[in-house]
C-alpha cells in the first residue's frame, strides 16, 4: 500500500508538474509535461484500447454535490458526457451534506443491500481503502493505462491512488482544505490588513472585530457535521507543523498524547468564541455566504467555497479574498475521484463516465466551476481564474499534507468518529472528553 501520509520535500513537490519553479509549473500545465529526449526510433504511445460505446441505457452517478459550484461542476461534466454519449439517461443520485457525511451512510446501505450506483464519489488516498477492503470496487489499473491517464497525472497523485498495487478510481480534481476566505470590505472598514500568517495574528484580528461588534468575526458551520473537524485540521497543522501533523493519522494515539493535541483543541475552542453561536444550524455554504454578504469577516473552508463564490457571479480577489489558513504555508490536499462499482448495473456507461472524469475536456469543464484544480497536468489554463492559477502553483511548490476530514489520510470509519467528536465539541466545548475521544478514534484509521 502506498504511504498516504507522505510529505514531499520542496524539491520533490516542485517536480510534480515536471518543473523547478511555480511559474514554470504553470507553464508546464499549459503544455503537455516535458517530453524525454527523442530516441532515434520514437516509441509509439500505447493506442487506447477499443471500448464498447454505450448506445442508450442508464448511468447512475452518486455524489454529495448539491451546493452552488459543486452542482454546476457536476452538471458541466454531465454535459460533456452527453455530447459524447447521446441517448444515455443520467441518474444524478446526490445526497446533500458537505464532505459526504449523509451521502456515505446512504451509500453504505445501498452497497450492503447489493444495489450499488454505477459510480460514486470517493476521496483519493486512505478513504478508498474502505471500499477496496470491502470488495466494492473494480480495479482500474488497466483502464488507466489504456486511456493514458498515467501519463498526464502527477506521480504524487498516482502514488496516492495505488492500493495493493492497483488503481481503483479516476481523480477529477485536487482541492485545498486549508484556506481562509475573507470579505475585503469588512476587513478594510475594520482597519485590518488581510494578512494572518500566524494564529496569533489571526486572534489579534478577531479581537479587534469582536470589540467593534459590527460583524461576526469568523463564521463556522456545523449543520453538515464536518465543519468543526475541517476547521480543526487547519489548526492541527498550525500547531504541530508539517511533519508531526502527518503523524497524527498513523493509526495510533501516539501524537494525540502530545500536549500539542490539547493545545489545538483549546485554540479551536477559543476560535469558536468569535463565531456565530448557531454553528450547528449553519452549513459550510451558509458560513461562506455570511462572508460574501458581509455579515461575517472570514471563514476557514476548502476551496469548494470558491466554487460557491463563482456560482454567485462574484469575483475572487475583489468581492472576496483568500489566504492559506493561518499558521502554515503548506498545501493541505484532497482529491475527488470516481470508481467503478463491482456489479455495476451499467458498466459500459460507467466506463464511458470514468473516461470523461479523467479527460482534459471533462476536467476543464468541471474544475473552473467547482473551485478546484485539475488532476491532470495539461489543462487549458485560460479557463482557470487567478485563484485557481495560484492554487496550481502552490500545489507544485508548497509542502503537501493530506486532509483528514476529507479522506486523504483517513478511512471512512475514522472520519465518522473524527467528525462526530468535533461536532460534539462544537456544542459542549468539553476539551477533556474530546481529547479522550480522539485518542480512542485513532485505531479506526486502520480499517
Ligand atoms: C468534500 C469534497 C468536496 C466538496 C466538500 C463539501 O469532501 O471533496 O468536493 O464537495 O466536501 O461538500
Amino acid at each position: 500500500m502506498s504511504d498516504f501520509n507522505q510529505k514531499l520535500t520542496r524539491r520533490q513537490a516542485l517536480k510534480l508538474f515536471g518543473m523547478g519553479a511555480a511559474s514554470a509549473a504553470l507553464a508546464a500545465c499549459a503544455a503537455p509535461t516535458a517530453q524525454p529526449a527523442q530516441p532515434a526510433q520514437p516509441a509509439q504511445p500505447a493506442q487506447p484500447a477499443e471500448q464498447p460505446k454505450p448506445s442508450g441505457g442508464k448511468l447512475e452517478i452518486f455524489s454529495w454535490w448539491t451546493n452552488g459550484g459543486e452542482a454546476d461542476g457536476l452538471n458541466a461534466m454531465f454535459e460533456v458526457y452527453l455530447q459524447k454519449n447521446p441517448g444515455v439517461e443520467i441518474i444524478n443520485a446526490t445526497v446533500a451534506g458537505g464532505a459526504g457525511t449523509n451521502a456515505k451512510a446512504v451509500l453504505q446501505t445501498r452497497l450492503a443491500g447489493g444495489q450499488p450506483p454505477d459510480s460514486w464519489q470517493v476521496h483519493a488516498g486512505r478513504e478508498t481503502l474502505s471500499y477496496v477492503n470491502a470488495g466494492q470496487l473494480e480495479p482500474l489499473t488497466q483502464f488507466f493505462t489504456e486511456k493514458g491517464f498515467d501519463k498526464v497525472m502527477p506521480q504524487f497523485l498516482l502514488d496516492q491512488l495505488k492500493i495493493n498495487g492497483e488503481i481503483w478510481t479516476v481523480p477529477v480534481n485536487i482541492h485545498r482544505s486549508n484556506v481562509l476566505w475573507y470579505n475585503p470590505k469588512v476587513l478594510a472598514e475594520a482597519g485590518i490588513e488581510p494578512k494572518f500568517p500566524t494564529l496569533d495574528s489571526l486572534f489579534a484580528a478577531l479581537d479587534k472585530l469582536k470589540a467593534q461588534g459590527k460583524v461576526i468575526p469568523i463564521a463556522v458551520g456545523g449543520k453538515d457535521k464536518f465543519e468543526a473537524s475541517h476547521t480543526f485540521e487547519s489548526i492541527l497543522l498550525a500547531t504541530f507543523g508539517v511533519d508531526d501533523y502527518i503523524k497524527l493519522w498513523d493509526g495510533t494515539d501516539a501524537m494525540w498524547q502530545d500536549p500539542r493535541a490539547a493545545e489545538a483543541l483549546s485554540t479551536l475552542k477559543r476560535l469558536f468564541s468569535y463565531s456565530n453561536s448557531d454553528r450547528s444550524a449553519q452549513g459550510w455554504a451558509d458560513a461562506m455566504t455570511m462572508v460574501l454578504e458581509g455579515k461575517a469577516a472570514m471563514t476557514i473552508m476548502g476551496d469548494w467555497a470558491h466554487g460557491l463564490g463563482i456560482s454567485k457571479g462574484l469575483k475572487v480577489n475583489q468581492d472576496y479574498g483568500w489566504m492559506p489558513a493561518p499558521g502554515s504555508d503548506a498545501f493541505m490536499w484532497l482529491s475527488d475521484s470516481f470508481g467503478l462499482a463491482k456489479g455495476a448495473p451499467n458498466p459500459v456507461q460507467a466506463r464511458a463516465w470514468l473516461e470523461v472524469c479523467g479527460s482534459r475536456e471533462g476536467q476543464d469543464a468541471f474544475n473552473p466551476k467547482k473551485g478546484s484544480i485539475p488532476a491532470r497536468t495539461d489543462p487549458d489554463l485560460s479557463k482557470y481564474d487567478d485563484y485557481l492559477k495560484a492554487a496550481i502553483a502552490d500545489f507544485g511548490s508548497k509542502p503537501l499534507v493530506p486532509s483528514a476530514a476529507h479522506g486523504a489520510s483517513t478511512t471512512n470509519a475514522y472520519q465518522s468518529k473524527f467528525h462526530n467528536t468535533l461536532e460534539v465539541f462544537s456544542s459542549d466545548l468539553d476539551e477533556k472528553s474530546a481529547l479522550e475521544s480522539l485518542k480512542e478514534a485513532a485505531e479506526a484509521n486502520n480499517r
